[in-house]
């Protein structure tokens, strides 16, 4: 069997500048093998400077890990994303391909579906949440399609609003439907990836503070109780149970994994 990790790989993580993905870059860094290289994609190019310093400080200069950051718009088209992204997968006889497609929005939350009027916006959110998704994943493959020697794995950051109907998030609910389908789909007609959605459950990142905003009184409330009950974590702890996931390799490609919930002691 190929191995997952330890080997050099070449690895994409969107949405790495801050959260989940910062979180993922540094876990992730720790398992990778000599001479890998880590592609880090988001907006924010302080944040993603800081991921990359993170990074860099989470594993030893002998692993000789080169980090590149690409600042790049995903709700924007993406010909110069593609040409940046795989220039960095030259020169180096990989093992190990992973992108982890972790970028996401929630959409203008404080309006409810019924007030979704603005196409423009709407283009934008799809654009980011979805073209870009298919998109980055397509390009990945069709890079790596002739290497047989190399396992190719793609994850996508998924959520358990994909199939539960959220009064508020109709938008970020129908991406993450869809994303899950795609994935679902996607395993059936590359059976040399692995595909697996894996959704890290509530967390404490700059998204789960926006939930606040929510148009829905009664999904403000559930989200505030949830974080005043403890039940939000650190991104720590999904982002490991996901590599753990993927360092046993024993799920069903396209299958969508789903942190358990934490369990709150009464008092
Ligand atoms: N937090 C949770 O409780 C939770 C639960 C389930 C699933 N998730 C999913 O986990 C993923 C990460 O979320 P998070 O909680 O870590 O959120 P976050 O802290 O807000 O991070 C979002 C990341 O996406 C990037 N991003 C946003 N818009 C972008 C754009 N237009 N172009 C490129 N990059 C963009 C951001 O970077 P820039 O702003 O620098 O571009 C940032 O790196 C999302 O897909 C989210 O749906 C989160």
């Amino acid at each position: 069997m190929r191995p997952v990790f330890g080997v050099p790989t070449f690895c994409i993580i969107t949405g790495a500048s801050a959260g989940i993905g910062r979180c993922m870059s540094i876990e992730l860094s720790k398992l990778l093998g000599k001479g890998s290289v880590m592609v880090l994609v988001a907006r924010s190019k302080i944040g993603l400077m800081e991921t990359k310093k993170l990074v860099l400080q989470a594993v030893s200069s002998e692993k000789d890990l080169q980090v590149y950051t690409v600042s790049h718009d995903l709700s924007k088209s993406n010909t110069n994303l593609l040409d940046n992204v795989f220039s960095h997968a030259e020169g180096v006889d990989f093992r190990h391909a992973i992108l982890v497609n972790n970028a996401g929005s929630l959409s203008d939350i404080t309006i409810k579906l019924s007030e979704n009027d603005d196409v423009s916006a709407l283009d934008s959110f799809w654009s980011l949440n979805l073209s870009s998704f298919v998109a980055l994943t397509s390009a990945f493959i069709g890079k790596f399609r002739n290497a047989s020697d190399v396992r190719k794995t793609v994850v996508q950051t998924s959520s358990r609003t994909s199939e539960q109907p959220t009064p508020g998030l109709s938008l970020y609910c129908a991406a993450k439907a869809a994303r899950l389908m795609l994935f679902k789909v996607l395993a059936i007609e590359e059976p040399d990836v692995r595909v697996l959605s894996f959704g890290p459950g509530p967390v404490n990142t700059d998204m789960w503070d926006s939930l606040q905003q929510i148009s829905v009184p009664e999904m403000r409330q559930f989200f505030s109780h949830m974080t005043a009950s403890g039940q939000v974590r650190d991104a720590t702890e999904p982002v490991r149970h996901l590599l753990d996931i993927l360092q046993a390799d024993e799920f069903v490609s396209g299958s969508h994994m789903l942190m358990p919930d934490k369990v709150i002691e009464s008092q």
